[in-house]
């Protein structure tokens, strides 16, 4: 597996989370559509217009298919964080609106709808955790039988890599005639994913061992063809005239001017290299199970529930941007930081975190390199 990662001869990389190391395939997927059907797409009348147009198509269709969606349903935003925004502006958000999210979300969830929460006066309710640092599933039902328009939620966390139930959410949001999102930037990565149940779910490429300024967008289609355009532009509209403008059905209404093209063709060979890979995805639970089990014996503290899909999160008594900069030292690449969920690193009182996550390039001996690597930093720090 590492062969297809030529950047990991030199650098113990741990931070899959925050991005993913692409395989060479990838490059080459790029590269060879670049020097050979390049062209813009949906406008050209030409055959190289046509073939570029058949792979960026192609690119959705493997897109949906990953989730369990279906091309119709997949619009192509440049990231999570912009499909977000696009569903915070376009769901239909008033002053009556309930609006939900978690403690748990990433600021590219919970900013959007709190920020569209407040602009309309909307009432905006945060789950909160348990004591274990799971989510509070019994709070969660009690504040959706309030009400809900929308759940906006995480389905893995991008810290305490816990799952969320999101199948067991969207029963008691659509109970309420709601509608649930799902920030799937994490679990498109480590998690075989059904959106059969979920109104709307949003996956960035450079997670999935993509490229970057891409990301995917399915929105259930009864649900987007209730959704005004949110951006303007080439592309996405029917008929321009001097007076006003009709717009198209479809993703396309949501994709205005030239889509990241070369990039829908990096992510389509990234998602087909996921899905040949699914077998890895056991072992990277087992990774992080073995390197929880060693951060405990050193008395780190962890957080969040025991059960961890991708990342491991904790303290030391070092502070955490420390610890990273000795692990840079020995070329181990981590996170440390609030890892953009500001509320749940209030919640618990900690103004930062470490944050050691996998991919499917990582092995036993990385795990190892890196647990040395912070007992020395202990030592070194003398605490
Ligand atoms: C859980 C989660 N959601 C959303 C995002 C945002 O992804 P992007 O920056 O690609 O929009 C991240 C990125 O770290 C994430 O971990």
């Amino acid at each position: 597996m590492k062969e297809q990662f030529p950047i990991l001869e030199t650098l113990t990389y741990l931070d899959t989370a925050a991005t993913a190391q692409k395989p060479l395939r990838v490059f080459e997927a790029e590269h060879t559509f670049g020097l050979t059907r390049y062209a813009n797409v949906h406008r050209g009348i030409y055959a190289q217009s046509v073939l570029a147009t058949e792979a960026f198509e192609g690119a959705r269709a493997v897109a949906a298919k990953f989730i369990g969606s279906t091309p119709q349903e997949i619009v192509f935003t440049k990231s999570t964080t912009e499909a977000m925004n696009l569903l915070a502006h376009t769901l239909p958000i008033t002053k009556k609106s309930r609006i939900i999210t978690s403690l748990l979300d990433h600021h590219s969830t919970f900013v959007p709808f709190q920020q569209a929460a407040l602009h309309a006066g909307a009432e905006f309710v945060v789950l909160p955790l348990t004591k274990e640092g799971a989510l509070d599933m019994r709070q969660a039902k009690k504040e959706i039988e309030k009400g809900c328009d929308v759940l906006a939620i995480t389905q893995l966390s991008n810290v305490t890599g816990e799952v969320i139930d999101v199948e067991q959410l969207a029963k008691w949001v659509h109970k309420q005639n709601g509608r649930i999102v799902v920030d799937g930037a994490q679990a498109a990565a480590h998690l075989a994913i059904d959106v059969s149940h979920i109104d709307a779910f949003a996956f960035s490429g450079h997670k999935v061992y993509g490229p970057t300024g891409i990301g995917v967008l399915h929105v259930q289609k009864d649900v987007l063809s209730t959704l005004s355009p949110y951006q303007f532009g080439g592309e996405m509209i029917d008929a321009v005239t001097i007076e006003n403008t009709t717009f198209r059905e479809g993703p396309a209404r949501f994709e205005a001017g030239t889509p990241p093209i070369t990039q829908a063709v990096g992510l389509m060979e990234a998602l087909r290299f996921v899905a040949e890979h699914r077998d890895l995805q056991e072992k990277e639970r087992d990774l992080i199970a073995y390197c929880q089990e060693k951060l405990v014996r050193m008395n780190a503290t962890i957080i969040g529930p025991e059960e961890k899909v991708g990342c491991v999160s904790f303290t030391l008594p070092v502070h955490a941007h420390d610890v990273a900069e000795f692990l840079d030292k020995e070329h181990i690449a981590v996170r440390a930081g609030h890892h953009c969920t500001q509320p749940l690193h209030d919640a618990l009182g900690i103004p930062a975190s470490v944050r050691i996550s996998v991919g499917l390039y990582n092995t036993k001996e990385d795990i190892d390199r890196v647990i040395a690597a912070l007992k020395a930093c202990v030592e070194a720090f003398d605490v």
